[in-house]
């Protein structure tokens, strides 16, 4: 009897890293909208919401100086690894502050994306280290213009489908960006969570 083909089994661990502060805010609905999608394609969701969970987003001179001291250097931050160490995809939903992440998310990303974790050093050079995560995604807001954003490098972009990018060498990347909202209609925002439901789904 001839065995069927195994299908590549599909990644079942989402992390999603929200950074709003305003429970009512538009980006709150996308994250809404991101877990909701996730969950009823079957997928585990481990819904982190930097705000809502208190996440301290500075890094302490003990966190800097010990930075590269793997493995001690999760101790501060260990449960936030771990959570981040069993996604199969994550997912960062955030509004674009001064061309950058929000605080908070930059700070996870400054305090628990360390050496050991996201990458190893390799001869100085980064070396992947978070290849289990397969799917990669990003799903933000700008209030100005595509073109404003590009005069400025954009470098919320480049740092998701590069810089994170590079740490995960994810099979598909997504960054789902709404520019322009300070004159967004409600049914372009509207359009834009249709939009998001769309792409996870798929994702
Ligand atoms: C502190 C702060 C900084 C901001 N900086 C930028 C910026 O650099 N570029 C930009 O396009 N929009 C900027 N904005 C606009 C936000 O991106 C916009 O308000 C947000 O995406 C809207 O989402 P929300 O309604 O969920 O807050 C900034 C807003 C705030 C509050």
């Amino acid at each position: 009897m001839t065995q069927a083909p195994t299908v590549p089994a599909e990644p079942q661990h989402a992390l999603v890293l929200a950074a709003h502060p305003v429970p009512d805010s538009f980006n709150q609905a996308l994250h809404a909208e991101t877990v909701k999608t996730l969950e009823a394609r079957g997928w585990s969701v481990d819904d982190c919401d930097l705000y809502a969970e208190g996440f301290n987003p500075v890094m302490t001179e003990a966190e800097r100086r010990g930075y590269h001291d793997a493995p001690d250097n999760i101790t501060p931050v260990k449960d936030y690894v771990d959570r981040l160490q069993a996604a199969d995809a994550l997912v960062m939903v955030f509004p674009v502050w001064n061309f950058g992440y929000p605080a908070m998310l930059k700070g996870f990303l400054d305090r628990v994306f360390l050496p050991g974790v996201s990458f190893k050093l390799d001869d100085g050079k980064v070396v992947p280290n978070l290849t289990r995560i397969r799917r990669l995604a990003a799903v933000t807001t700008y209030g100005g213009t595509r073109m404003r954003a590009m005069l400025c490098g954009d470098p919320p972009r480049k740092c998701v489908t590069r810089a994170v990018w590079h740490v995960c060498r994810p099979r598909t990347t997504k960054y789902l960006a709404l520019y322009d909202m300070n004159r967004a209609s409600d049914a372009r925002r509207r359009q834009f969570l249709t939009y998001v439901g769309d792409q996870l789904r798929t994702f």
